[in-house]
């Protein structure tokens, strides 16, 4: 599929009606940039959420409506998603001091994404740096990879010989940050064993950027997308903070439909796609809590709806068919991405609702084959040494598993 990007990057700062009213009016000499010669008035994205440019040159968009304050600063930009905009943080990130035009604004390219600013696709290094021998698949050792074979995993880890997955201080387990984060020793652990230094790791579904963070610790270069802002501000303070290794290599958090990553990245770049995408509608339930033991299942988030967002391009939002469907998409543009034989990890959980288990790592399956890539490896993430405050729940006549107590990570490579 060849895609084409339209690029344009603006600065400009909100005034009262359209922070209230939810627009932006598109500054007059930017027009051209910003709109082209489509005919007005036309739908489009903002953010991925549904939205309309008018006659008069104003983008509108529910996304908008007193989202930011009076007077806040945004970039605008454009591909061929539609529009992003993003809150303009220089101060927070190390900008340079502003220069006198704000036309002539360039940021760092971890703020905006680079093929909107640039006209061309992300400018990121792929290629290995390390001296081992270019055969391997990476830079780990015998043994090493024996250990890495061993279908079934744990963390925190109990055991001094596997030390692959474990919670760090650095891992956020706060669902009112995110709902569904893994800890950076996953995504950490396969990158090790699956790239070597230098090359390019994809997170199609980054959240606040835990592969990230991995990728940065291990010199990586890495890329990852997320629909949902806040998210990706998070991923850019995280990266922001203390680094292990500062060898050069890029880590950036782009806020974009997962759909749209083609128009970023170049035909076989990509050593290694991994990720933990949104489980189809699971978390748009009240939370009950039901495999929490009864005097401990009323804590703060008992009842409260947790899903990402209700932006109508968020998988987490999508039924089954919708869910298989996109998921199908969105690994049919990622696969000319990627070098021969880079494997691709998902991580995924079964969802049990409305007393049926919705088997969601088949659909997976199904979809990842469907996009072209080949299935490899089953792994399973044993979860029981986090889960025990677990209570009984169908007894003593509906027999249910506790799908709290583990999680597939299924491996796939491009044939
Ligand atoms: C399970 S979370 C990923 C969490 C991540 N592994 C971490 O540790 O932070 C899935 C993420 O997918 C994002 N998402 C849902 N639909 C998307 C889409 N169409 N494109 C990009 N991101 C999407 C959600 O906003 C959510 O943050």
């Amino acid at each position: 599929m060849q895609i084409e990007v339209m690029v344009a990057m603006v600065v400009k700062t909100l005034k009262k009606m359209e922070v209230s009213l939810g627009f932006i009016h598109i500054p007059v000499q930017h027009r051209a940039e910003l709109i082209g010669d489509s005919a007005v008035p036309f739908e489009t994205k903002l953010n991925g959420v549904a939205a309309k440019v008018d006659k008069f040159g104003r983008l509108w968009s529910d996304y908008l409506k007193n989202r930011f304050t009076v007077n806040t600063q945004i970039i605008i930009s454009k591909n061929n998603g539609g529009f992003q905009i993003l809150a303009n943080e220089r101060k927070n990130y190390n900008f340079e001091p502003e220069t006198k035009s704000p036309n002539a604004f360039v940021p760092l390219a971890a703020e905006v994404p680079p093929a909107a600013d640039s006209g061309k696709k992300l400018k990121i290094g792929f290629v290995k740096t390390c001296d081992c021998d270019s055969r391997h698949i990476s830079c780990i050792t015998a043994k090493e990879w024996v250990k890495s074979q061993v279908a079934i995993q744990q963390f925190p880890i109990t055991n001094d010989e596997i030390k692959e997955f474990y919670y760090e201080g650095r891992d956020i387990r706060d669902k009112d940050v995110h709902p569904a984060v893994f800890p950076i020793a996953l995504p950490a652990h396969f990158i090790k064993t699956l790239t070597h230094r230098g090359e390019l790791v994809l997170d199609p579904f980054v959240g606040i950027g835990s592969t990230l963070l991995a990728a940065q610790d291990l010199g990586r270069n890495a890329v990852g997308f997320d629909l949902k802002e806040e998210y990706i501000e998070i991923s850019r303070k995280r990266l922001g903070q203390k680094k292990i290794l500062d060898d050069g290599t890029q880590q950036i958090a782009i806020l974009d439909d997962a759909h749209n990553i083609p128009a970023y990245l170049e035909e076989n770049t990509v050593s290694l796609c991994i990720t933990s995408p949104p489980y189809a509608n699971m978390l748009a339930h009240r939370r009950l809590n039901k495999s929490i033991r009864g005097d401990l299942r009323k804590n703060s988030h008992y009842l409260k709806v947790q899903q990402y967002s209700n932006n109508p391009s968020d998988l987490g939002t999508m039924n089954h068919e919708g869910y298989s469907k996109a998921i199908q998409e969105i690994y049919s543009g990622i696969l000319p991405l990627m070098r021969k034989r880079a494997h691709c990890i998902i991580n995924v959980n079964d969802v049990w609702e409305n007393n049926k288990r919705i088997p969601t790592h088949v659909y997976i399956l199904g979809a990842l084959q469907k996009a072209g890539f080949e299935f490899r490896n089953t792994f399973i993430w044993d979860k029981r040494n986090l889960v025990n405050r677990v209570g009984i729940f169908g007894w003593p006549s509906n027999f249910i598993s506790l799908g709290a107590t583990m999680e597939f990570i299924l491996d796939f490579w491009k044939p």
